[in-house]
């Protein structure tokens, strides 16, 4: 057993469902089974940066099992290895118009230190993995739970959060499907994932879409067009096309919705629905219009699988820190929880929807274009 008498808890990135079911699960245990002291630190790396630590006790994480979003509070731009240098008045220093970063990370080392926390629970997706990574390689006891919607981390089978997001794009593809039956309309639904399609595909099938297109998949907006018209002139009025914010036609581009220059990952996507449905109106000869699902798939409350899986993970979180297994992130293989390293979890490429997988394979079986 570790010598483990105070933890940290930090929760970056984007949020999502889960995240205060896993809070909940890390305080639980420590505090029941371990009897230790939990901090929270809030707004993610910003809070570590500026020591912003607020005791975590079992009286915290009361009514916050069903919740989505993070009491802790979230940051997606805080990269404490590339941060914004600022001047004597906070405000951010440039030099020929571009930011000027700085590696800020050992006054995050200090704080832990001065805090006396001898291990930090990192609740993120690759952006703030990537940081608890290089927090790990410095020394600080990191132990990191895979959390987002977009499903995309590696080493794991299933991120939290990304249950909940799936019955939230099914249910839309659900309201979607009797507008579109109304006025016999092409409906395009652009749906969250980044590069990855895990979300789109999972949702897209759950919602009964008729083409789902995905990163993984360039498409031919033609052979998208063709099976619409087959459909149509089969009696089917109506179609529902879930597309993935990171889909892109083949020989095409990924549309860019903006490029937020303070942030560690600055591309945010978003646009291709409209694209995609402009297309479609106009080769279909029908109707059509696009929905940007938008952070709507991020909201609400948890599903009962995500507060399941968040409580395994949270539970499995503390035992790998009293074990001293420092470094790892737990996950999800089958139906067991293990944990994998921070160092092979972040070392390769995000994970991605193998287009020979079974479950495109399903998707296909069942009568669902990709484009391909
Ligand atoms: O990574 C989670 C995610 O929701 C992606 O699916 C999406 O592309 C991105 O975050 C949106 O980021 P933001 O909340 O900064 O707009």
């Amino acid at each position: 057993m570790a010598q483990i008498k105070k933890i940290a808890i930090l929760t970056g990135g984007g949020d999502c469902p889960g995240l205060n079911a896993v809070i909940r699960a890390v305080v639980k245990t420590a505090v029941v089974k371990y009897g230790l002291e939990v901090v929270g630190i809030r707004k993610g790396y910003h809070g570590l940066y500026h020591n912003d630590f607020i005791p975590l006790t079992l009286d915290s994480v009361q009514e916050i099992l069903s919740e989505g979003g993070t009491i802790l509070k979230s940051s997606n731009k805080d990269n404490l290895f590339k941060y914004p240098a600022r001047d004597e008045h906070g405000a951010v220093i440039r030099k020929d118009g571009k930011i000027v970063y700085h590696d800020a990370s050992m006054r995050a080392v200090e704080n832990l230190k001065r805090e006396g926390i001898d291990a930090l629970f990192i609740l993120g997706g690759d952006g703030t993995l990537t940081s608890g990574r290089d927090f790990a390689r410095l020394g600080v006891n990191v132990i990191a739970i895979p959390k987002t919607i977009d499903n995309d981390l590696n080493c794991t089978d299933y991120t939290f959060g990304f249950d909940t997001a799936v019955s939230v794009v099914s249910d839309c593809l659900d309201r979607l499907r009797t507008t579109a039956k109304s006025h016999g309309r092409i409906m395009v639904a652009e749906i969250m994932g980044r590069g990855a399609g895990w979300l789109t595909l999972h949702g897209g099938i759950a919602g009964a879409a008729d083409v789902i297109l995905l990163p993984e998949i360039p498409f031919d907006i033609n052979k998208v067009a063709t099976k619409i018209k087959d459909d149509l002139a089969a009696g089917k009025d109506f179609a529902i096309v879930a597309v993935a914010e990171g889909a892109k036609p083949k020989d095409g581009e990924i549309v860019v919705a903006r490029v937020r220059e303070d942030s560690p990952d600055p591309i945010r996507l978003g646009g291709i629905a409209k694209v995609v449905a402009d297309e479609l109106e106009e080769l279909c000869n029908n109707e059509a219009r696009a929905t940007t699902l938008g952070h709507i798939q991020r909201g609400g409350s948890t599903s009962a699988h995500d507060r399941v899986l968040s409580s395994r993970y949270g539970c499995a979180a503390v035992e790998l820190a009293m074990q001293g297994k420092f470094g790892n992130m737990v996950i999800l293989k089958g139906d067991k929880i293990e944990y994998a390293s921070l160092e092979d979890v972040i070392g390769q490429e995000n994970k991605q929807v193998d287009p020979d997988s079974e479950l495109v394979q399903v998707a296909k079986c069942l009568g669902i274009c990709f484009g391909d």
